[in-house]
């Protein structure tokens, strides 16, 4: 398949190729997209057609649900049951960085939700995004556009790297603002769980839902044979392929052991930019903001798990455990599983 590519900033200005990828999603085709969190690969989420050709480009395994994207929080409304929970978290956080786990309605098939009575809905504040979906009037279904096992795209450019050849369009707009997948929150009545930490940090959501619960999976390795309340919980997601080691222990420790393994060949650090001029010459360095920068972190973190992949050379990679609170807790919960739950205390 040949697959057009076309930057697109201004969704006004560039009518006529967000009509020509609209179009493409209703005739039941793949279309890449930017959204504030990572880039989508979208496809019509009431055709069972387009959701098997999801999951073919992604090479992902069915019982894996996709997100439904909606261009307005009422929108959900054919699609699943809305609650009032569900508007207070919309009134709150939608458009936003944020995925609500409703029951489903039929309009939706059941292979977009991997044969689950529930569907996720997700209203994206990105302007091309809301843009396109209105402009096919359908709900899309829009995993994140890597392949399967890859770290999520965060520019055009890792898109195409995965997906070329396999998707109609890849619409270019620019760097992801977040660059981590959004915050997914089970509701329950009135309490909710949440199932994936992102942008809109259990802080946040805890003004609306004081009761949330956070799945002992964002955090744990998950037991032989344990049960969870995501499927994408259980897939070994973001690997890099030399392995990850996350550092933990007393700040000028475990910069030293950094600095001292930064010596070793084969040996890539994923560091923070105030290390950098502390490390020897020759060292491979993967910096992905301040240590107190968080939002640079998550910015940077996917896009430098790619570099390190792209780099031959590196064999054994080592970071920054991240902190547990606030949007600490998503980084926490990408490293540990790009990490495959390697934690080394440093004493
Ligand atoms: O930020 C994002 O959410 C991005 C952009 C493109 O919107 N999308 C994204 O989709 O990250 P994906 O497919 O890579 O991740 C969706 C996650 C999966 O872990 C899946 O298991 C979970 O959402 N999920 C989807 N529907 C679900 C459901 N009904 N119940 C529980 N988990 C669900
Ligand atoms: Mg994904």
């Amino acid at each position: 398949m040949e697959t057009q590519l076309y930057q697109i900033t201004d969704p006004e200005r560039d009518a006529a190729v967000l009509e020509k990828a609209a179009g493409i999603l209703r005739r039941g085709g793949l279309v890449v997209f930017p959204t504030e969190t990572v880039y989508g690969l979208g496809g019509n989420a009431t055709d069972e057609n387009a959701a098997k050709a999801i999951y073919a480009a992604k090479g992902r395994p069915s019982d894996n649900p996709l997100i439904i994207h909606v261009a307005d929080p009422t929108e959900a409304e054919p699609y699943a049951v809305t609650s009032d929970a569900y508007y207070r978290l919309a009134r709150h956080f939608m458009p936003g960085p944020l995925t609500v786990i409703l029951p489903k309605k039929d309009s939706i098939p059941l292979s977009v939700t991997g044969g689950l009575d529930t569907v996720a809905i997700r209203c994206p504040d990105h302007a091309v995004a809301r843009a396109l979906i209105k402009a096919t009037g359908l709900p899309i279904a829009a995993p994140s556009a890597n392949r399967s096992g890859r770290p999520s795209p965060t520019c055009a450019a890792h898109a195409a790297e995965d997906l070329t050849g396999r998707v109609d369009m890849i619409l270019d707009g620019g760097d992801c603002e977040v660059g981590l997948e959004s915050t997914i929150v089970k509701l329950e009545g009135d309490s909710g769980v949440l199932l994936r930490p992102g942008a809109v940090t259990p802080e946040d959501l805890r003004r609306v839902i004081p009761d949330l619960t956070i799945a002992p999976a964002v955090t744990a390795a998950l037991g032989e044979g344990e049960r969870v309340l995501s499927p994408g919980m259980k897939y070994r997601h973001y690997a890099p392929a030399a392995p990850l080691v996350l550092l933990e222990g007393e700040e000028a420790r475990v910069r030293a052991f950094l600095i001292e393994k930064a010596a070793e060949r084969g040996v890539g650090i994923l560091c923070f930019d105030e290390e950098i001029p502390l490390m020897p010459t020759g060292a491979v360095l993967f910096p992905v903001g301040g240590k107190a920068d968080l939002e640079t972190q998550a910015h940077r973190l996917f896009a430098a798990l790619r570099e390190a992949d792209a780099a031959p050379e590196v064999h054994q990679l080592y970071a920054h455990l991240p902190p547990m609170d606030g949007l600490g807790l998503a980084l926490y919960n990408r490293a540990i599983r790009a990490a495959a739950h390697t934690i080394v205390h440093i004493t």
